[in-house]
């Protein structure tokens, strides 16, 4: 298998000479896209939408079809692991999800198995499939999962939370029933992953969307390390070629050294985090994904340009910088601004003074 046309995306994670700087957004194919919601209504409801490899094939390419991004991504959830484990997933209408039988018992803990990820989450690895013959090999597709830190936080809360006080007091009063999880979920999160390499995506992202809410040491024991063991366990390359991972941990800017040293080619950053010293800190370790604010694309088209600028500035000349916001694209976001901003990494990359 040779790698796609446009490689650029793949040449930045693996630091290897490019023209300019790939983009792509996280949840780029979502509700700030018309089409998306026209999609999922027909769905029925998100979950159907997740679980049906043909819709999550279109919904995958509708941003796509409207910028010239540099990479496609699996349309899924990192929820799918826990689902899959029998917790009873439900997305409530603008609610977020919720758990029906959330993790709280000590038998309930001992009892968790790793899914297999081509039985119980078959549904993906189709999409996968379906996704590359669409995709005819112009751009790279992503896959992604949850980190084992943050599905746990799902599985104990049971929801989303503001302070996570369930899965936090269990990691003071019972921190080897929250180690019995995460040894789990990393099992879990490895398979699966590798499960999707096999079925054809050429980069992963490990999500750790709350590790950043931890204490310092808290986050060495109870994130750092599981996050190290699922990339120890990756597959790293399929037919040949280099699979690259990425890791994100939001929050986790002052940990970057630390999370450069783990073992991935690429760690994602937030917005608070500057980029340039960024840079400085993990020297030619790894490659460096971000970070402009989602919340920047609000402003002027005008102020989106300038801001772009400035993160690529920041950055500086060279490769290993893949372009992307600090999170996830914001619902009520303008289609129109990121048209700009696509269309601005691009030119002021290429044509730098
Ligand atoms: O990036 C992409 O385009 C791929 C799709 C993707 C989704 N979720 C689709 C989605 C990815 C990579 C995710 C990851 C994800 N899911 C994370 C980690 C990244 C992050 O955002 O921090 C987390 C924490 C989740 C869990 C999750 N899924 C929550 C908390 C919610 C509800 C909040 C919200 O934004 O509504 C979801 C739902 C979800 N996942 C939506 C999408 C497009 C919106 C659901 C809808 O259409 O109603």
């Amino acid at each position: 298998m040779s790698r796609p046309k446009n490689d650029t995306f793949l040449r930045a994670l693996l630091r290897e000479p490019v023209d300019f700087t790939p983009v792509w957004l996280m949840r780029q194919a979502g509700r700030y896209l018309p089409e998306y919601c026209e999609t999922r209504k027909r769905a029925g409801n998100f979950l159907n939408l997740c679980k049906s490899p043909s819709l999550a094939c279109e919904v995958t390419l509708q941003p796509l079809a409207r910028y010239k991004l540099d990479a496609a991504i699996l349309f899924s959830d990192i929820l799918t692991i826990p689902d899959a484990m029998g917790l009873g997933l439900s997305f409530e209408n603008g609610e977020g999800p919720r758990f029906e039988r959330p993790l709280r018992s000590e038998w309930e803990i001992r009892d968790l198995t790793a899914p297999d990820p081509w039985d119980h989450l078959r549904y993906v690895m189709d999409a996968v499939s379906e996704i590359r013959r669409a995709l005819d090999n112009s751009v790279p597709l992503i896959g992604f999962s949850g980190s084992p830190f943050t599905l746990a936080c799902y599985m104990v809360e049971g929801a989303g939370s503001s302070d996570f006080r369930t899965v936090k007091t269990m990691l003071y009063d019972r921190p080897d029933l929250l180690h019995r999880i995460l040894e789990i979920n990393a099992r879990a999160v490895t398979q699966y992953l590798n499960a999707q390499i096999e079925s054809g995506v050429q980069a992963v992202m490990v999500f750790d969307t709350w590790g950043g809410a931890l204490s310092d040491r808290a986050y060495r024991e109870f994130s750092l390390a599981y996050l190290q063991q699922v990339v120890e366990g990756l597959h790293r390359s399929k037919d040949g070629e280099r699979i690259p991972a990425i890791v994100f941990t939001k929050g986790g800017g002052q940990w970057l050294e630390d999370i450069a040293a783990i073992g991935y080619d690429a760690v994602g950053l937030d917005w608070t985090t500057d980029l340039s010293a960024a840079r400085k800190r993990v020297g030619d370790k790894v490659a460096l994904q971000g970070n402009m604010d989602p919340i920047s694309l609000f402003a002027s088209p005008e102020a989106v340009a300038t801001e772009a600028r400035k993160v690529i500035d920041a950055y500086g000349r060279g490769t290993g910088h893949v372009f992307n916001l600090g999170h996830g694209i914001n619902q009520f976001t303008p289609p129109e601004n990121v048209a700009v901003l696509v269309d601005t990494v691009h030119e002021y990359s290429r044509n730098r003074p």
